[in-house]
């Protein structure tokens, strides 16, 4: 501190080099002290400890009264230079210390009250919700899920239903080849009926088969190159076109509606004899006539018919003994019709437009 005599005896050149050096003295310590305050509570420790009235720059000040009254002009101005400067940093730093406090909040709050981004949901493609309802439905019959080959042999696929080599037929169920000899991706879900007979004989057997089938077509709004069937069987000692007939007439009853009718047309297949084709009364116009049955008044859905006696003896069955009915529907045909699909190539374009419509 500077030498001091009585009141305002500082003498000289001395004292106000002495006054200088502590202002700036405090000048440097007071910004260093005020950068390095971390909070609002350590920044107004650096206030008052500097700033306040009983502050280190307020000493000085007070020291200014000793002073020759010739050099306080110059060294007070020098004192308020000081004093507005610490003051000015201790507001930005006050300023920087909120900001980074906002900041911090803004990034760690959770706000409770904000609605949450929606997740989607997925659902289950049109497909599986009418094969699940269909096999809901035979289930409900007693009939058991078989579940057989996508990747047949020509065998299964075409010979063991009655359909060989020359048939006209095969024109028809035209597939695609593996490139090993006789391996083919089947073309209807028949050719399970092989297998769960000669996997259940001798034992009567009431199934479904669903799953995929593929064809050599070309694809157009009525035809694609995959599609889903389900084909049913029954074999037993003394089944008969009747069971055939309740059976079918029920699901279509559980499927379309009890006030629905139905009817059985004859039809051809090579591996059901007699064969024949169900349709149900035209949902839309209910039998008046409309487009979507091309003024018929009727829809047709499945084939079906009782097992060719053939077809029982490739499974293991002695047609004598045993009689079986089977039939096939496509579920993509069922949910068009119920929908007013009108083209297939929706069931595999992924195009969200459609499928949300389910
Ligand atoms: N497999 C036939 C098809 O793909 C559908 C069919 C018709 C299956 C009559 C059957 C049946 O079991 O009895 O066109």
């Amino acid at each position: 501190m500077a030498p001091r005599g009585p009141r305002g005896a500082f003498f000289g050149e001395r004292g106000m080099r002495d006054i200088s050096e502590a202002l700036a003295a405090l000048d440097a310590e007071a910004t260093a002290a005020l950068e390095s305050a971390a909070d609002e509570a350590a920044l107004e420790q650096v206030r008052v400890r500097y700033l306040g009235r009983k502050g280190a720059l307020a000493a000085i000040l007070r020291a200014l009264v000793d002073l020759d009254p010739a050099q306080r002009p110059a060294i007070g101005k020098c004192a308020n230079d000081v004093k507005q400067r610490l003051e000015a940093a201790l507001t930005a730093r006050r300023e920087a210390l909120l900001a980074a406090a906002r900041s911090a909040a803004e990034s760690a709050h959770v706000d409770v009250t904000l609605p949450g981004r929606p997740i989607p949901m997925g659902r289950l493609h049109p497909s599986t919700q009418i094969l699940r309802r269909i096999c809901q439905i035979f289930a409900d019959m007693g009939f058991q899920i078989y579940r057989s080959p996508d990747v047949e042999t020509e065998e299964m696929n075409f010979e063991l239903l009655n359909i060989p080599a020359y048939h006209p037929a095969r024109d028809m169920w035209d597939t695609f080849y593996t490139t090993e000899e006789g391996i083919l991706l089947r073309t209807h879900t028949s050719p399970g009926q092989i297998r769960a007979m000669r996997e259940s004989w001798p034992h009567p057997i009431r199934v479904i088969l669903p799953g995929m089938c593929y064809r050599y077509e070309q694809i157009t709004a009525r035809s694609e190159i995959q599609f889903h069937q389900v084909e049913g069987l029954a074999v037993g000692r003394h089944v008969t076109m009747t069971d055939l007939k309740g059976t079918l007439v029920s699901f279509a009853h559980r499927m379309f509606g009890a006030e629905r009718r139905a009817r059985f047309r004859a039809s051809h297949f090579p591996f059901t004899e007699p064969s024949a084709e169900m349709d149900v009364e035209c949902i839309l116009c209910e039998g008046a006539g409309c487009a979507l049955c091309k003024q018929t008044g009727w829809l047709e859905i499945l084939g079906c018919g009782m097992v060719h006696p053939t077809v029982l003896q490739n499974g293991g069955y002695d047609p004598m003994a045993y009689s079986g009915f089977a039939f096939g529907m496509g579920p993509e045909r069922i949910t068009m019709l119920k929908h007013r699909i009108e083209d297939i190539r929706y069931f595999w374009t992924n195009d969200l437009r459609f499928l949300e419509q389910f």
